[in-house]
């Protein structure tokens, strides 16, 4: 179980208001009290913070905000005393506009080594001053942006996050580099941004649908995603983490994020030479619909761990909406149902086989902040498309850790200091030492689930094999005799097993299985 740590966010050290590495490492013995095994760093490099980090202009450094290398080294250096693996999250699908390359790119002329790094390409039209094709960026507007001499450069994301040319060596050799610069560091292994992106069509031919991407805000222009060239690279960063483990027996973990269309292509990524994990998101795609998640864990349990893979299964990150919100009534203090939803389907996740990522907060409950005011938003979607939509700032909001009022503990340091995103007031209810204190939280619901998944060998990898049950119920067994059923209705249901459950989300008496509930049994007990 990996915990993925949005760095700005979690907890900061200095009284900016900006959460930092020093915050990250202040916060570990929390982390190690829930039984996490691992965290997931999200971009801490410098950068412009365009996309808060995914615009990375220096691949090899702490920017400033968030700390230093010294002080990632003490970070590194308290997680390995608490056993806890760290993950860097990595971007190599793209760049910020302001990386050293890109600006000797912008410098130098067209047809030259260092515009071949990127996608530069003359226009269509007269005087070429129509974008090279139709394709639009997922973030809003055109994917190409013009520069001084006439010609164009492709972005999928914002005009800041230039894309880079894989089909050129020289990035996946320096890839190689930035990889092995983290390793030597002592990390654990790397998140992988877009990670059926990197290669194009090497024609860059207009797409039929140009707005499929922005449209359904994934990565679906089958012109300018999951290429198969792209699996070359997973084998090459396969063999360097082969190598750094063979060296002191220390495994190192590649995950991806792998947004493709069908459960099939995604097995494709997982392949035993390719990435050790890749998140499927199909589950966190899910409506409360005990149909949807059945078709949705089936399909994966066929195509994916059928091949012999691992499953990695999400519910919440950075991108979404957060499932108390999700799952209930978009109301600003998030929703009873929706709670209640949210904890069922997170001891649901917990008891699937594979891999399971929680993204900070989803341990506290926390719901989505739905009324930021539009002057506070710095997600690139708003500024693009001028949408509120499905913006992502209100999954981002400063963890509360303590206290009655903003900053809830967050932020350390000087007075008045404000957390770069407000905190509503009812953040109060869900701050972490309330949580630690109340039996019934959420966190305990986690961390109780995460102990357990750690200690029954039946929560480990291996088979699910599903039960008969009335519409609107799921049920499986877990290896030898483990059984948990979700009630996803509002009416209770008797229970799929007699007896009192070894943990449930919600009051569970013998024999029935409330609503909106989950519910784990050991057969023989
Ligand atoms: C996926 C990341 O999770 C998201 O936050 C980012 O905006 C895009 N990739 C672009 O890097």
């Amino acid at each position: 179980m990996i915990y993925q740590v949005y760095v700005r966010s979690f907890l900061d050290s200095t009284g900016d208001g900006i959460g930092d590495l020093a915050g990250v490492r202040a916060g570990l013995p929390y982390l190690k009290k829930l039984g996490v095994d691992g965290i997931w760093l999200s971009p801490f490099y410098p950068s412009p913070q365009h996309d808060h980090g995914y615009d990375v202009a220096d691949y090899r450094d702490v920017d400033p905000v968030f700390g230093d290398l010294g002080e990632f080294d003490l970070l590194m250096a308290a997680a390995r005393r608490l056993g806890i693996k760290v993950l860097l999250d990595i971007v190599p699908n793209h760049c910020s506009s302001e990386h050293p390359w890109f600006r000797e790119a912008l410098d130098s002329a067209p047809g030259s080594p260092a515009r071949a790094r990127f996608h530069f390409a003359d226009g269509r039209g007269p005087g070429g001053s129509e974008p090279p094709n139709n394709w639009h960026a997922m973030f809003g507007g055109p994917a190409w942006t013009r520069v001084a001499d006439g010609q164009w450069y492709l972005h999928m994301f914002t005009p800041e996050q230039p894309d880079w040319n894989w089909r050129n060596p020289e990035i996946a050799d320096e890839f190689d580099r930035v990889l092995r610069f983290w390793l030597d560091r002592g990390v654990d292994g790397f998140r992988i941004d877009v990670a059926a992106g990197l290669f194009k069509h090497p024609d860059l031919p207009d797409s039929d649908d140009p707005e499929a991407d922005a449209r359904t805000r994934d990565s679906v222009n089958p012109l300018a995603w999951n290429q198969p060239e792209v699996h070359e690279v997973w084998r090459r960063w396969r063999a360097i983490c082969e190598e750094y483990g063979a060296q002191d027996g220390r495994e190192r973990l590649l995950v991806g994020e792998v947004s493709v269309p069908t459960a099939r292509e995604h097995a494709l990524y997982v392949r035993p030479d390719e990435l050790h994990q890749a998140f499927f998101f199909d589950l966190l795609g899910a409506a409360w619909d005990a149909d949807a998640f059945r078709k949705v864990i089936s399909e994966a349990m066929q195509d994916i761990a059928g091949t012999g893979s691992t499953v990695t299964w999400v519910l919440n990150n950075h991108d979404q909406v957060r499932t108390v919100t999700r799952y209930g009534e978009p109301t600003p203090e998030g929703s009873g149902l929706g709670t209640t939803r949210a904890r069922a389907a997170a001891l649901l996740m917990l008891a699937l086989p594979g891999a399971a990522y929680i993204y900070q907060g989803e341990e506290l409950g926390l719901p989505e902040v739905v009324d930021l005011p539009d002057d506070v938003l710095t997600d690139p979607i708003f500024r693009r498309t001028g949408s509120r939509a499905r913006i992502r700032d209100g999954c981002r909001v400063p963890l509360p850790w303590s206290g009655q009022a903003s900053p809830f503990g967050f932020t350390s340091g000087t007075e008045g200091a404000k957390p770069w995103l407000p905190q509503p007031e009812y953040f109060a209810e869900y701050a972490t030492d309330r949580a630690l204190a109340d039996t019934r939280s959420f966190w305990h619901l986690y961390r109780e689930g995460l102990h357990l998944r750690k200690t029954l060998p039946q929560l480990g990898e291996g088979p699910l094999d599903w039960l008969d049950t009335p519409p609107g119920v799921l049920a499986f067994v877990r290896g030898d005799g483990l059984v948990c059923a979700v009630n996803f209705g509002t009416a209770p249901t008797p229970a799929p097993v007699p007896g009192t459950p070894l943990l449930s989300s919600g009051p569970c008496p013998p024999g029935v299985l409330p609503g909106a509930t989950a519910a784990w049994w050991l057969n023989d007990l």
